[in-house]
């Protein structure tokens, strides 16, 4: 026999042995079709009826309207109690439906699913995607995520806490009471911090009595501003799509704001760089990283832009709820106090790496925080194929969004949920109690997930072990609720 035919010979073997492997086991492809094909009608999943006409955007509306859109949490957790797992908000005129899913396991079957380009269904007024996308989050994800360069920002965050501290010692009055608007102060800030990792300067937001027109308040303003009100211009009428309403003009001014400041400091930066002798890269911080291996300043501006209007309103409402449920939790509090005092003898101690590593009680109180009084209400996907997601055919372009406040409270998913147990989330307990891994899911996951995240937790664990050391909070007047706001997320190249 020639060897030619020896080897067709052998191909015809492979493809029996290849079809009938086909015939037993059919490829993905064709399961994902058939799926498909007997799954139930996208139009049967439950949820508000829309009006002819005016769809379900009435619902949203102001008076009118049955569902308040400035408190998202409220209207998601609403939906799970009415119709369940699956909910469709459709007939919102302008904009793809909403489907809310609150099943941990279909959650992580549409992240696992998701390309190598994933789109979050935030708004079309601000939003990269795809591509632009790509291309930006490769140049910056490796030194914005890198430990190594995290840790070298746990010494300059820790000297913006140390200030922040002092400055709430003078704050206080006769009766040891913090101002009413102290969520401003932390706001400052976390604007601070976040302004001397991705623009290299102090802002001077800490200096004492600064007037409501200095630049730090006027930035505070705008990302406030801009941040709460994108889920009016998003989900009530887009009006502003066809004439420049006044949310939608204050908004763009917003912006322009924003893009002034950072591309000042930006500049600012390259200059510095340009006199700068760099013997080691280590030496780099995240700014002038940046720009040594983007000689274009724009990806730095994006960057910081990013950074900064994400980077204030998420961390500071987020300390804001930690605080608060540290100073209603005195026996909380004294273990995060031992813990503390254990790490850190004399309390003058600088941080370091190894010392944050072993704050397990406090990292583990964080994360309980996020499970239940999240103020990221969740997250989202726009749908770039169709999919089965709880038996139903939800066809490509449908903005499936995961509610992880509601989730990460269902006893399913999470032992006892219905109570607040921080050490549910250290591993010496990890036995004890079930957490489905995509129940709670503050950052997100997957090649989109929150890329300031290493950064928040570094700020969140300095702040609250330079406080708790040292100070006890303590917390007296009525009981405080959380209102989540629709967020958005990243600004258009
Ligand atoms: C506790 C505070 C924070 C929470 C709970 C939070 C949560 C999130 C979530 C849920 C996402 C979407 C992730 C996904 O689609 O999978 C996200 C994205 C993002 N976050 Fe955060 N975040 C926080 C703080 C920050 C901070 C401090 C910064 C900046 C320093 C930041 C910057 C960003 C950016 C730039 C994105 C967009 C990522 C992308 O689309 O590529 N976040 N965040």
């Amino acid at each position: 026999m020639s060897s030619a035919s020896k080897i067709s010979k052998l191909s015809k073997n492979v493809i029996r042995t290849r079809s009938s492997v086909t015939a037993i086991n059919p490829q993905p492809e064709a399961i994902h079709l058939k799926a498909l094909d007997s799954a139930k009608p996208y139009s049967e999943i439950p949820g508000p009826k829309p009006l002819p006409i005016l769809g379900n955007t009435w619902r949203l509306l102001p008076l009118i309207g049955q569902y308040d859109v400035s408190d998202v949490a409220r209207l998601s957790s609403l939906f799970y109690k009415e119709y369940g797992k699956i909910v469709k908000l459709s007939g919102l005129i302008g904009r793809p439906d909403l489907l809310f899913i609150y099943d941990a396991d279909e959650i992580e079957k549409v992240y696992r699913q998701e390309g190598p380009t994933p789109f979050r269904p935030s708004m079309p007024c601000l939003v990269k995607h795809g591509e632009p996308w790509r291309t930006f989050r490769t140049k910056v994800q490796k030194p914005i995520l890198q430990l190594r360069t995290v840790k070298k920002y746990i010494e300059p965050i820790e000297i913006v806490t140390k200030d922040f501290i002092n400055r709430m010692i003078e704050m206080k009055d006769e009766h040891d009471e913090m101002p009413k608007d102290f969520d401003n102060e932390i706001h400052k800030w976390s604007l601070e911090c976040i302004g001397r990792v991705s623009l290299d300067v102090r802002l001077g937001c800490l200096d004492p009595n600064p007037t409501p027109n200095s630049e730090p308040q006027k930035i505070i303003d705008a990302a406030k501003y801009a941040l709460r009100n994108i889920a009016i211009l998003e989900l009530r009428f887009p009006f502003w799509r066809y004439f420049p309403t006044t949310i939608w003009t204050k908004y763009v001014k917003n912006m322009d704001y924003f893009i002034e400041i950072c591309m000042k400091y930006i500049d600012e930066a390259m200059e510095r760089l340009k006199t700068k002798t760099v013997v080691d890269e280590k030496e780099l911080s995240l700014v002038e990283r940046i720009l040594a291996s983007e000689p274009d300043p724009k990806t730095a501006y994006i960057l910081a832009l990013d950074l900064i209007l994400v980077g204030i309103d998420t961390i500071s409402m987020a300390v804001c709820s930690i605080l608060y449920q540290l100073a209603t939790r005195p026996e909380e509090q004294e273990k995060l106090y031992r813990e503390l005092k254990r790490i850190l003898p004399d309390p003058d101690e600088p941080l370091d790496s190894k010392k944050l590593d072993q704050m397990v009680f406090l990292k583990a109180f964080v994360k309980e925080v996020f499970r239940v009084y999240s103020t990221v209400i969740g997250n989202g996907r726009t749908l770039q194929e169709d999919m089965v997601i709880l038996g139903y055919r939800v066809p490509k372009g449908i903005q499936v969004v995961f509610p992880t406040l509601v989730t990460g409270s269902i006893e399913e998913y999470v032992s006892q949920a219905e109570q607040f147990i921080p050490e549910r989330w250290m591993k010496r307990e990890s036995d004890r109690y079930k957490i489905h891994p995509f129940a709670s899911l503050p950052y997100g996951h997957g090649a989109r997930m929150c890329l300031g995240r290493r950064f928040a937790d570094l700020e969140i664990q300095v702040l609250l072990a330079k406080i708790f050391r040292s100070y006890k909070l303590e917390f007296h007047t009525s009981h405080l609720t959380i209102k989540s706001h629709l967020c958005m997320h990243q600004m258009e190249i």
